[in-house]
């Protein structure tokens, strides 16, 4: 099948990828023309892990390619998958769909024939009517149906996720566009990944109520965690012992620092909005986004408790930037609340981050960064892991002991075992454990 996707961002270039390895032939179409240039050139503008092997392999084939050319990249497509950002709206936190809209009127005016136009960005309940509403008005004389085919991949599993999926969700009120995007995943039929075909509200409501339901599951053991270090007991622990219950599952209640990243924070808020305007507000949802805030700042209060209540003068390393490991996104990452908390008591801060520090060096002042990990610890008052990087969990505590000026490590992924790292000297402080 030809597919169009509009937007070449993270959602569109991972969905066209696959589109294209699935053996569709997929036109990314971006209004950057720098990002175009280098995508032609070979050079992918994000960092996801096999991402640049899976496009260069499918421009090899011939099934992908990409162009500025929006008409050219529509006429004749069977699906036109809207994937274009959605960030919040300064002031409210609803989702800003100004993308969106120009998407739809782009694409409306660049038809040929008759297809189907597939929201992929995630964007509030109603957006589908109102794309609907604008190619009709744009182009009423052509066929064209609105689906909602929302994306549930997660930075640095994104590959896996869109071929291996839990779900896939298509939300189109026309059982023949419905059949279009179906057909579209069919090469996912052989493992068995359910398909779910709902109404395109529906669709949209479903992947805000995936992310809330996510933020709360890690919001909730966060706040076990807390609770774990005033009582004396284990977070890591109590997890376990409510993960296997399958009602409950094992899966997000790693306690940390506070979820970040361009999803949660931004479709958590959005949902409220929403929420608040329908007149049913998610009152627990609020309540998720207001602990999470905090805690980020609080991650700060710790690191100082760590150091003896005082970091004024002080050298405080951070391993890991970025919001999680794999990526090189600095979106609502914990680093930037925990670092600007350190730095306003006064520390000087160091940073390492494998992918992450030309993101990070937009986001932050006054940051020194250093080329790998013992080379940040070098006559640092304490280590502070924020992101749970591969490269952060094997580190040799002697020679970091050896480096530092006073060994205090403070685990806010909980990536060491205390034993092990008390036994190399170091004090220790981690998230919800003894
Ligand atoms: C999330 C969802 O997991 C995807 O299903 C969804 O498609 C995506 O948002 C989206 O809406 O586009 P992502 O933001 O890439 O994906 O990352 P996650 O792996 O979900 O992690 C989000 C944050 O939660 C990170 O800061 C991570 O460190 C934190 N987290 C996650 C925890 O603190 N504990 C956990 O147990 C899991």
């Amino acid at each position: 099948m030809r597919v169009a996707m509009v937007g070449a961002g993270y959602v569109g270039l991972v969905s066209g990828a696959c589109f294209a390895d699935f053996g569709h032939t997929v036109v990314c179409v971006d209004t950057a023309p720098e990002k175009i240039a280098a995508l032609k050139a070979g050079r992918i503008p994000i960092y996801e892990p096999g991402l640049d092997a899976l496009v260069a392999e499918n421009v090899r084939q011939e099934r992908l390619t990409f162009t500025t050319n929006l008409a050219e990249a529509v006429a004749g497509a069977d699906a036109v998958f809207i994937a274009v950002g959605t960030p919040s709206r300064r002031g409210d936190g609803f989702a800003d769909l100004t993308y969106v809209h120009q998407a739809a009127r782009d694409i409306a005016a660049a038809v040929t024939g008759p297809t189907v136009v597939v929201t992929k960005s995630t964007v509030p309940v109603g957006t589908g009517d109102e794309v609907e509403r604008i190619v009709r008005e744009v182009r009423p004389g052509i066929a064209i149906a609105v689906a909602s085919n929302p994306e549930f991949l997660r930075e640095g599993a994104a590959i896996s996720d869109f071929k291996r999926p839990d779900r896939i969700v298509i939300g189109a009120d026309d059982p023949a566009a419905a059949a279009v995007v179906s057909e579209l995943y069919r090469p996912l039929y052989l493992n068995h990944a359910p398909i779910l075909v709902t109404s395109r509200r529906t669709a949209e409501l479903t992947k805000y109520a995936a992310n809330a339901f996510l933020a709360t599951k890690i919001t909730f053991i966060n706040e076990i965690a807390d609770l774990c270090e005033q009582v004396g007991a284990d977070v890591q622990e109590v997890a376990r012992g409510i993960g296997l219950d399958n009602r409950i599952g094992r899966k997000f209640l790693h306690a940390g620092p506070g979820y970040g990243g361009s999803c949660f924070p931004k479709d958590t808020l959005a949902l409220v909005k929403t929420a608040q305007d329908a007149g049913s507000p998610v009152r627990l949802v609020e309540t998720v986004v207001a602990v999470n805030d905090q805690r980020k700042r609080a991650m700060a209060r710790k690191v100082v408790a760590a150091c003896g209540g005082a970091v004024r003068g002080k050298r405080i390393a951070v391993l890991g930037l970025t919001f999680k490991p794999n990526t090189d996104d600095m979106r609502e990452a914990p680093s930037l609340a925990i670092i600007a908390g350190l730095q306003d008591a006064g520390a000087a801060v160091v940073a390492y981050d494998p992918e992450g520090v030309e993101q990070a060096r937009a986001l932050l002042a006054g940051v020194d960064y250093a080329a790998d990990p013992y080379a940040c610890a070098q006559g640092a008052h304490a280590l502070v892991i924020v992101t749970e990087w591969d490269a952060f969990r094997a580190l040799d505590l002697r020679r970091l002991h050896g480096a530092m000026a006073e060994p205090v490590l403070v685990d806010l992924r909980n990536v060491y075992r205390p034993e092990d790292v008390r036994r190399h000297g170091f004090t220790y402080a981690s998230i919800g454990r003894p």
